[in-house]
């Protein structure tokens, strides 16, 4: 018997999930742009594990749950770093290509908040490429890749509640139903809610928007990680430069030649993330402009050859040895509230990698977590799905009926002016007044409303800015609500972490909103 999965996304959790599935299953990827625009592809840092004599497993835990301020299930970190390592090394032995010292050994790099050398890396600094290429390379017969159309409304049977597989828009703006026995969110975070980001600009949050639509509980919105060092050019966030510059002895300094992270933390340039995206923020509000010196650096080209190309072609001669930066989102730590193998509150449905509020991240992502997060959820999945008793397919069924959106409204909804609001008001730094402005703005446009109305008659373009406004309106509302600082959500009117706060998840769920 032939069962069915629909996979949405194709980054490093989806194929790493896809390559693990039995050839039992007939698998589905649909991805709404192409394979090779994933964040996962563009990743340069690397994958953090433990693989050298001179790291433990302990360490590894010890620094997650640091740099992530204790909001973690810290059982699941543990089962991370153990299985991360194990999973490592399997996609060592079957062949990925690996930096290596020039005795052979693993040439594991340093980054932020990390106390022991354990990013593996590949090709200098385009490690997500190897990866995803690789991956794509081990593929079965039994896997499809759907490109170009976006997945926007999972089918939930009217019947049993159970997800049932999923509808996506053509380019020509047609809608294809794919039914499936397993549905599985892949689609990464939200980074493009906001004007100056390391993600690809479609990075929204569709699965996140969909899987709340479908019924299932969202976690921890209000955790948006910023990135310390995006390369700033003409105005804009050109890129990412790795954390494992500042690894390799890059320093931060302001146009007056100070360093930016002294007196600041122990471990500098290395702090956790957000607290040198915190640092950097402060001073470039304070009116000065902040450089990554990297004249320390020998051979930079050569171990870094994707930010040197970034640089070349944003014009910023690396030869000066001074990098413009600002922070700009990076990661969500936020997403759909899953349990140790990926399974949603909504039968049917799966959520795995950055859309998913797995509890391995707590309050702000530990440097290289995240490719580590995507093997390791992406093979946790695929053995508990190959262990299933296989079942009658689930077939098609009968949708839940909704009204349809007004298509004036979301043709009227402004992206721009969305991400300079999300930038200025649950960006970085974010303070009541300003994230209340925020919540009536996305009120106003009926933001919180979203999800009681079909979506089917819209454009491509008008449902993915109902699901930045959506996702925009629940970040806000948490961020709101938690008035305290932890990890990268940062209250300046509440500036400490508060105990009254710790161990508690806020919660959104259909019909019963924020609890
Ligand atoms: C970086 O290379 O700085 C980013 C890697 C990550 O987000 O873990």
């Amino acid at each position: 018997m032939t069962e069915k999965i629909c996979i949405l996304g194709s980054g490093i959790a989806a194929l790493q999930l896809a390559v693990h599935l039995g050839s039992r299953y007939e698998v589905t990827i649909i991805t709404k742009a192409q394979v090779k625009t994933s964040n996962s592809y563009k990743a340069q840092g690397g994958i953090a594990a433990v693989l050298s004599p001179e790291d433990r497993f302990e360490l590894h835990v010890k620094d997650t749950i640091r740099a992530g301020c204790r909001h973690h299930d810290e059982k699941e970190v543990e089962k991370l770093v153990k299985e991360g390592a194990a999973v490592a090394e399997a996609l060592i032995k079957s062949g990925l290509p690996v930096d290596r010292r020039p005795d052979g050994g693993l040439d594991l790099g340093l980054e932020g908040a990390h106390t022991v050398h354990r990013i593996l890396h590949c090709g200098g600094d385009a490690t997500g490429k190897f990866v995803i290429q690789h991956l794509l390379g081990q593929l079965g017969k039994n896997v499809r890749m759907i490109e170009h159309e976006l997945a926007f409304e999972l089918i939930v049977s009217a019947e049993t509640g159970r997800v049932t597989g999923v509808k996506t828009k053509t380019a020509d703006g047609n809608i294809r139903h794919y039914f499936s026995d397993h549905t599985v969110i892949a689609t990464g975070g939200l980074g493009s809610l906001y004007p100056f980001t390391s993600n690809h600009p479609e990075i929204i949050g569709d699965g996140i928007a969909m899987a709340y639509r479908a019924g299932a509980e969202l976690a921890d919105m209000e955790f948006v990680q910023f990135h310390p060092t995006l390369l700033y050019a003409e105005g804009r966030a050109k890129g990412l430069v790795s954390e494992a510059v500042r690894g390799e002895g890059a320093v931060l300094m302001d146009e007056n030649g100070s360093p930016v992270m002294a007196g600041v933390h122990q471990l500098k340039d290395l702090a956790p993330r957000h607290v040198v995206a915190h640092q950097i923020h402060q001073t470039i509000h304070s009116g000065k402009k902040v450089f990554l010196d990297i004249r320390k650096i020998k051979n930079f080209e050569k171990r870094f050859p994707t930010i040197s190309r970034i640089c070349r072609e944003s014009g910023i001669d690396i030869h000066s040895g001074l990098l413009p930066i600002v922070p700009g989102s990076h990661f969500f730590m936020g997403g759909i509230v899953v349990d140790t193998y990926g399974r949603t509150t909504v039968n049917g449905l799966y959520a795995i990698g950055e859309a998913a509020a797995s509890g391995v991240h707590g309050a702000n992502r530990l440097a290289s977590n995240s490719l580590l997060e995507g093997l390791v959820f992406g093979k946790r999945l695929a053995a508990f799905l190959n262990a299933l008793e296989p079942e009658a397919s689930g077939g098609e069924t009968a949708e839940i009926a909704r009204p349809p959106l007004n298509p004036e409204i979301a043709r009227r909804l402004d992206t721009a002016a969305l991400k300079e609001k999300m930038m200025e008001n649950a960006g970085v730094i974010r303070t009541e007044t300003g994230l209340r402005h925020l919540l009536r703005w996305l009120e106003a446009r009926g933001a919180d409303t979203f999800s009681a109305f079909s979506l089917d008659h819209l454009t491509k373009e008008e449902i993915e800015k109902v699901f930045m406004f959506t996702n925009s309106f629940f970040i806000t509302q948490s961020a709101l609500f938690r008035k305290e600082s932890r990890g990268a959500h940062i209250r300046a009117d509440y500036p400490d972490e508060s105990s009254d706060w710790q161990g508690i998840h806020l919660i959104h769920a259909k019909n019963k909103g924020l609890i």
